[in-house]
């Protein structure tokens, strides 16, 4: 069975191809980071109008690039929410009037159950049930994961998502946008033990997280300094995501005592977080865990992952009407296995 995916809930065009005997055959992104960077964020209008032109060369390519043809492919998934409604119903129309020409179903797919799907594509891959930490840029969400659609919401962000408070922050640095990876990278030349940030929602129990403090916090760290050098802000950017890592470690760590599972999974954009990654690591070895995540690419937005979840879904039995709608807001909890 070969699965076409199609993401285009943001500010990246994914196109992929999922062949559940051949695994990937062919994963197609184009950022629109050059577009939008001059505004320091997405644009929706823009957003979609660039997924309208990008999307159809790319699924021609993905098919000659990988020798598929269109009756090699038994149905197409594409991110039916959450998102940018625009952006969506861009996938949404395109995947739908290819299914329907193509005579195959077209499968609406949750866009964090791609990334959390996503390690999967790995060799060394997950095996339900497990913790999951879902960590984008619009979600910061912890799960028990039983199997496909049984997800069940420990905690998540009240404010701002993980990679949202990484972008404030990069913006506040005087970084780029994405700002995730220019904080981590600022980061790098910092020292270490210069700030103490806090780790917010750590000193009571629960599962829930709050960003929006700590960003206050990177602020005004940053306000009390009259003209910040290059060091001194690669000592904040440390500071601030050495803080981000370690109230997720926190957080993981009473996710896995509580539901017992041996298994943590981390997705979405800040996944790609090294230092992140080692604070995980660190837990895990110390729980006797394993830790999964997803290949660097396949951390943020990609075609691949909505290709994969789409076959798992076709597996399960699909059938959509040719109306087409899309879900801006959707709880991950509402899917159904
Ligand atoms: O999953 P994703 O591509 O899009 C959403 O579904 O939101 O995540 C994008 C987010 C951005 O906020 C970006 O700054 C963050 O992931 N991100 C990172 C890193 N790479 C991407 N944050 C921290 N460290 C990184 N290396
Ligand atoms: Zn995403």
């Amino acid at each position: 069975m070969r699965v076409l995916g199609i993401e285009t809930s943001c500010d990246e065009t994914g196109v992929a191809i999922f062949d559940d005997q051949e695994g990937l055959l062919i994963d197609l992104l184009f950022s629109q980071i050059e577009i939008h960077k001059a505004y320091g964020g997405v644009v929706p209008e823009l957003a979609s109008r660039d997924h309208i032109r990008k999307a159809l060369p790319m699924i021609k390519q993905a098919l000659e690039e990988s020798k598929t043809t269109i009756h090699d492919i038994d149905a197409i998934a594409y991110t039916a929410g959450p998102g940018l409604v625009g952006a969506l119903l861009v996938g949404a129309s395109i995947a739908k009037s290819l299914a329907y020409a193509w005579h195959i179903p077209a499968i609406g797919i949750h866009h964090m159950e791609g990334h959390l799907l996503a390690p999967m594509l790995s060799p060394d891959r997950p095996e339900y049930p497990f913790v999951a930490l879902l960590v984008s840029g619009g979600h910061t969400q912890m799960l028990s994961c039983e199997g496909l659609g049984q997800y069940e919401l420990l905690g998540e962000s009240l404010d701002d998502a993980a990679g949202e408070a990484f972008d404030k922050v990069a913006k506040m640095l005087g970084l780029g946008y994405p700002g995730g990876p220019e904080v981590a990278e600022l980061a790098k030349s910092g020292i270490a033990g210069i700030y103490q940030f806090p780790r917010p929602m750590t000193d009571r129990p629960g599962l829930d997280f709050s960003f929006s403090g700590l960003k206050t916090f990177t602020m005004n760290t940053l306000a009390d300094i009259d003209a910040p050098t290059e060091q001194e802000k690669a000592n904040i950017a440390l500071a601030f995501q050495t803080a981000v890592a370690d109230t997720i470690r926190i957080k993981c760590k009473r996710a896995l005592d509580k539901t017992v599972h041996s298994s943590l999974v981390i997705a979405g954009g800040v996944s790609a977080n090294l230092a992140l990654r080692a604070a995980l690591e660190k837990l895990s070895a110390d729980q006797g865990c394993r830790l999964y995540y997803p290949e660097f690419k396949l951390c943020t937005d990609n075609g691949a992952m909505i290709a994969y979840a789409g076959l798992q879904r076709l597996k399960l039995g699909h059938d959509e009407d040719l109306s087409i709608s899309v879900m801006p807001r959707w709880p991950i909890t509402q899917l159904s296995g």
